[in-house]
């Protein structure tokens, strides 16, 4: 079903939030309240025209309206979710029953601190609210037709996805604060990731080719978690090196926390000053990971390592004689792999096979060639989330390897043969069990040509 787009989404979200700090301190006649609310019901009332009924809150931690998760944490945001946390809050249910009268006179009550959810929901029938619920945090009757897609109990691994993302921001939030993060929620989640890539090492994969534009450090570090528990699974490591890689790789970047954002989202080149700042993040990651409980010692040096090199002419420069495990070189080939297929404000995203070509140049100088080999062999000739032309002149998109032969992944079908995108795709082997064949691939496309969201065709439910 339609809804309403992420920006608005966003926008609704951030109105809310101030909405609710201002009326504090404005009587709701000022226009510094007037105005923003008027915006805010304006978007709910486009979203109600959508969808018979709306909701947003925390999932997680994490904020979203309906479909959309908010992983960046905005100062509107990070106080939303402060005050429907301390609330018990779950999610707020608007109908189209909602005027702008009750919006502005549940704002009022919600502004009040120290009010739990309860309380509030009384003094909202109090008022004669109708077009506004509460739903308390862990409540069993969540609307299950409203939870957002990213909570379908159908998509698991869709959901471990969002619970390490989420997982990686508080322990972020947690940095920004000055506090030591707790590695508890962090480690559960990993145990998780450990047993599903495992068992599927490709299922978790196809999720690392989200293009998150949004979110972008966060889905990275994700991602190089994923990528690199795959690849120590695929080079025969124990359950243990795996959980330590899936950690390390998770919190490789938690140390650009602590660099300035001026420096983190700069578009193009840095200074050599900056740089040197950026520098730093190894370090300040691995101080952070040896003060929170329950990590391995070696997580911390892998951290320290990442960008170390394989021939050690990476930063920081001080730990190059520094004796590191093999951990690095995974992560570091976890991560150059993520950094260069991923779509970036300054960067075109670059096909995974021509990512893999690239990494082949580095190898023995900034990579392990060794490792590097077999991230391609597990990998494949077509990438998990690859877009191909078939000769029959289909596109499609490669959605598992097939071990038996690295070119016939399969596929789903996205653009029949004239280039009609497909309502319903379909999935298909290239190659049939009884050895039969259906098409071959002929060339590689790019997904920005063809305006794909590569994330959502490998991983969606629906298809
Ligand atoms: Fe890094
Ligand atoms: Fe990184």
């Amino acid at each position: 079903m339609e809804s309403l787009d992420k920006t608005n989404a966003l926008r609704l979200i951030t109105l809310f939030s101030g909405a609710v700090k201002g009326i504090s301190f404005y009587p709701a006649s000022h226009p510094a309240i007037k105005q923003p609310l008027a915006e805010l019901y304006g978007i709910l009332e486009a979203a109600l025209r959508l969808k018979e009924q709306v909701s947003w809150g925390l999932i997680d931690g994490m904020m979203f309206f309906e479909d959309h998760l908010f992983t960046i944490p905005s100062s509107a945001i990070a106080d939303l979710t402060n005050q429907m946390t301390e609330k018990e809050i779950g999610r707020i249910v608007a109908t189209s029953a909602c005027s702008l009268e009750e919006l502005e006179a549940f704002i009022k009550l919600f502004a009040v601190k120290g009010i739990h959810c309860d309380v509030l929901s009384r003094q909202m029938k109090e008022k004669g609210i109708a077009g506004l619920t509460l739903v308390r945090h862990g409540d069993e009757s969540f609307d299950q037709a409203n939870k957002p897609l990213e909570d379908d109990a159908t998509d698991d691994h869709a959901k471990t996805y969002n619970q390490a993302l989420s997982a990686v921001r508080t322990i972020c939030r947690d940095i920004e604060r000055g506090r030591i993060p707790n590695s508890g929620p962090l480690i559960s989640i990993v145990d998780r990731m450990v047993q599903i890539t495992m068992q599927e090492p490709w299922a978790m994969l196809g999720l690392t080719m989200i293009n998150d534009y949004d979110n972008y450090t966060f889905n990275h570090c994700v991602n190089v978690g994923v990528l690199s528990m795959a690849l120590g699974t695929s080079l025969g490591m124990d359950e243990k090196a795996i959980k330590d890689l899936g950690i390390a790789g998770l919190l490789h970047d938690i140390g650009k926390t602590m660099i300035p954002k001026g420096i983190l989202n700069k578009p193009g080149k840095l200074s050599s000053t900056e740089f040197d700042e950026m520098k730093r993040h190894p370090e300040l990651g691995s101080k952070i990971i040896r003060e929170m409980k329950g990590l391995a010692p070696h997580i911390s040096s892998v951290v320290l390592g990442h960008h170390i090199h394989y021939n050690r002419s990476g930063y920081p420069e001080w730990a190059s004689n520094l004796p590191f495990s093999q951990m690095i070189d995974i992560v570091a080939i976890a991560d150059t792999y993520d950094a260069i297929t991923t779509l970036r404000v300054y960067q075109h995203p670059v096909n995974p096979n021509t990512a893999l070509n690239q990494m082949q140049n580095m190898t023995n100088t900034i990579l392990d060639g060794k490792i590097v080999g077999c991230f391609i062999e597990m990998m494949g000739n077509y990438p998990v989330g690859t877009l191909v032309r078939l000769d029959t002149n289909e596109v499609a998109i490669v959605y598992r390897p097939n071990p038996l032969n690295e070119n016939a992944p399969l596929v789903r079908i996205l653009f029949d043969d004239e280039g009609n995108r497909l309502p319903v795709p379909f999935e298909q082997a290239l190659i049939e069990p009884d050895g039969s064949r259906y098409a071959e691939i002929v060339a590689v496309v790019d997904p920005l040509l063809k305006n794909i969201d590569i994330g959502k065709l490998v991983t969606s439910a629906t298809l």
